[in-house]
């Protein structure tokens, strides 16, 4: 339900052009008529997220997010559907007006309100037991650990009781209810012992997000026990690709660079040495939602993962994902220390602070930790590690940068400069095309385009979903189909609804607005669906005739009406058999007759 008029809603959408916003948040590339990014809400390494001026949508092809500029933001920064509306709207510079909610709107925005005051009280709650006598075994483990009465305040640090549902029974009492409990992913509610606590016997650990608002826990074991951490669902207000535990606090660092490093101990540690610039992505590898959020605040990164061989490997899968988003990253060495929290324990900040200083570029890095992989004694074994320098050299789109490399490498490795040039120039020369920077993935699309509907298998849906992207990027395509195919012909539902309204904006001389039907949908599920209904895979090869797009369009529209007759007829009264099947006959013979899409 909206809590604007539906004007007002569009007026604010149409005033902020979808890639201009999605482009501050996603490192986005035109790539035909769409842009194509690295997908912020899963974890990708080629770009399936397309973003459309012309429908002024996004959609990803990966994981199926999608939906118009305002579903961005109440997704990617958390905002409840109001919020959302007047970000945009103070963007654009315009006033909206003030506005009583519908009950059900009220619920809505109420949801996620409700779910962050939960989390709050919850800290509050841990926050007390911990200072407790009851918390005594959770402060003695922090104060082994070596944090300070100060540290432990800043990061909010608490203790989840014994009792397997005190908390549950704590907010009960505040006056939630099983069900928003349930959401809150801090309790279980179980049909014969009632709720239970997520969180018991564990030092807890507040997760912010950068707006300093709880949303979310990590619990840790005191001493041995599995798991080590436990940490929050997933829920409305928490997404873990999408938030970095300690964010909250670096935002506001003097330091022009952010460190980044594996886990919560390891930015506490840091904060309390004085790096306020540390933040960790939570139990879960780094994700181009991660590097979007951290390019907002800066454009450079200290790497300090852990030194063991699990946090080389997540090290050597970050840093390409730091790159796409546009930030240069370097690897702080901790050896002979595991982590931070360790290095700083032994060695303390000053000691930390010249290893920031000596920091290693990160291809060199990627580049030395590849070596162990040739056998550097064996002439051979040189010859195919040069080989693979030469084609990561490759990667790099300014022969000035590639120039600096060849050269930086060879210093490091000893290698005759002048052969390790001819290597990537010879190996340049053989990939053809010239001197090529790494090409994001193509869109799932099929080489002939009239192949595309021809597979049975995708059911009905699937010709109803093409017909409505065809629609979306030619409207001359719904002057070809108007006399066949009506809102009618889909199926009943979603599909139906945006038919209907599609064909009406282009009855009404409004051109077609994808986006303004998605804002017709409230639920996030529906404006996904609404998304994939107009971005389902359309050929655009430069080699597709007219002829073969008028044959893709007439089997599409056949089988469309087929389906819808064949559905009708079955609903229909015994008697009327044998008439609906003839006169379904005759349509189906005289749609066969016509051309469709005869154009030049
Ligand atoms: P570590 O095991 O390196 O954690 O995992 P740590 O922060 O150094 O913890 P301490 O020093 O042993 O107390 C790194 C991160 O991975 C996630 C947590 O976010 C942790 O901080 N993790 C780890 C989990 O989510 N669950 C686990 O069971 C373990
Ligand atoms: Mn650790």
């Amino acid at each position: 339900m909206p809590f604007y008029s539906d004007e007002i809603i569009e007026q604010v959408r149409s005033s902020n052009d979808i890639v201009d916003v999605i482009g501050q948040y996603v490192h986005l590339k035109k790539k035909g008529s769409s842009y194509f990014g690295l997908c912020p809400f899963h974890n990708e390494k080629s770009p399936s997220f397309s973003v459309s001026r012309q429908k002024q949508m996004y959609y990803c092809f990966g994981c199926g997010a999608g939906g118009n500029v305002i579903r961005f933001l109440m997704d990617y920064e958390n905002l409840t559907f109001p919020e959302a509306l007047q970000e945009l709207a103070s963007r654009s510079g315009i006033e909206l007006p003030r506005q009583e909610m519908t009950a059900e709107a009220r619920r809505e925005a109420d949801r996620k309100s409700q779910l962050l005051e939960i989390n709050k009280l919850a800290a509050k709650y841990f926050y007390s037991l911990l200072h407790s006598e009851r918390g005594k075994r959770a402060m003695d483990y922090f104060i082994g650990r070596e944090l300070s009465p100060e540290t432990m305040q800043k990061f909010g640090l608490g203790y989840s009781d014994q009792y397997s549902d005190d908390l549950y029974k704590y907010l009960r009492k505040q006056g939630y209810s099983d069900a928003i409990l349930k959401d809150s992913g801090l309790v279980t509610i179980d049909e014969v012992r009632g709720g239970r606590d997520k969180f018991w016997n564990r030092a807890m650990f507040p997760i912010l997000d950068a707006n300093s608002k709880v949303i979310a826990f990590g619990g840790r074991v005191m001493g041995e026990g599995e798991p080590k951490y436990l940490n929050s669902p997933e829920t409305p207000i928490f997404n873990k690709s999408r938030n970095l535990f300690g964010l909250y606090l670096a935002k506001k660092t003097k330091r022009k660079q952010f460190i980044l490093c594996e886990g919560y101990m390891d930015v506490i540690a840091l904060h309390q040495a004085g790096f306020d610039n540390a933040v960790a992505s939570l139990g879960t590898a780094l994700t181009s939602g991660h590097a979007a959020l951290i390019k907002r605040y800066t454009d450079a990164v200290y790497l300090s993962y852990d030194s063991d061989g699990a946090g080389v490997k997540a090290a050597l899968r970050a840093i390409p994902i730091l790159r796409e988003a546009g930030i240069t990253c370097k690897i702080i060495n901790m050896r002979p220390y595991k982590d931070p929290d360790e290095f700083m324990k032994n060695l303390g900040p000053e000691e930390y602070e010249k290893r920031i200083e000596e920091a290693e570029n990160s291809f060199l890095f990627s580049i030395r930790m590849m070596e162990a992989d040739f056998d550097m004694n064996d002439p051979a074994g040189k010859t195919a590690f040069q080989k693979a320098i030469a084609k990561r050299i490759l990667e790099f789109p300014e022969e000035i940068e590639r120039n600096n490399y060849i050269e930086a490498v060879a210093l490091a490795y000893q290698f005759p400069i002048d052969s390790l040039r001819q290597l990537v120039v010879h190996l340049a020369a053989q990939e053809g095309s010239g001197i090529t920077a790494a090409r994001p993935a193509t869109r799932p699309k099929a080489t002939n385009f009239a192949k595309q509907q021809l597979n049975r298998e995708d059911g009905p849906t699937k010709s109803q979903m093409l017909l409505l992207t065809w629609i979306a990027e030619d409207v001359a395509i719904y002057h070809d189909i108007k006399n066949y195919i009506s809102p009618e012909d889909f199926n009943e539902g979603i599909l139906r609804q945006v038919a209907a309204a599609l064909f009406a904006q282009i009855e009404a001389g409004e051109g077609v607005n994808p986006a303004k039907i998605s804002s017709s949908f409230t639920e996030e599920e529906q404006q996904r669906q609404v998304a994939k209904m107009f971005n389902t895979p359309v050929a655009e090869d430069a080699d597709t005739s007219a002829k073969d797009l008028g044959k893709a369009l007439k089997e599409t529209v056949i089988r469309i009406k087929e389906e819808s007759l064949e559905r009708q007829r079955k609903a229909a009264d015994p008697s009327q058999q044998m008439k609906l099947l003839r006169e379904q006959k005759d349509i189906i013979a005289s749609l066969k007759k016509h051309d469709f899409y005869h154009r030049s």
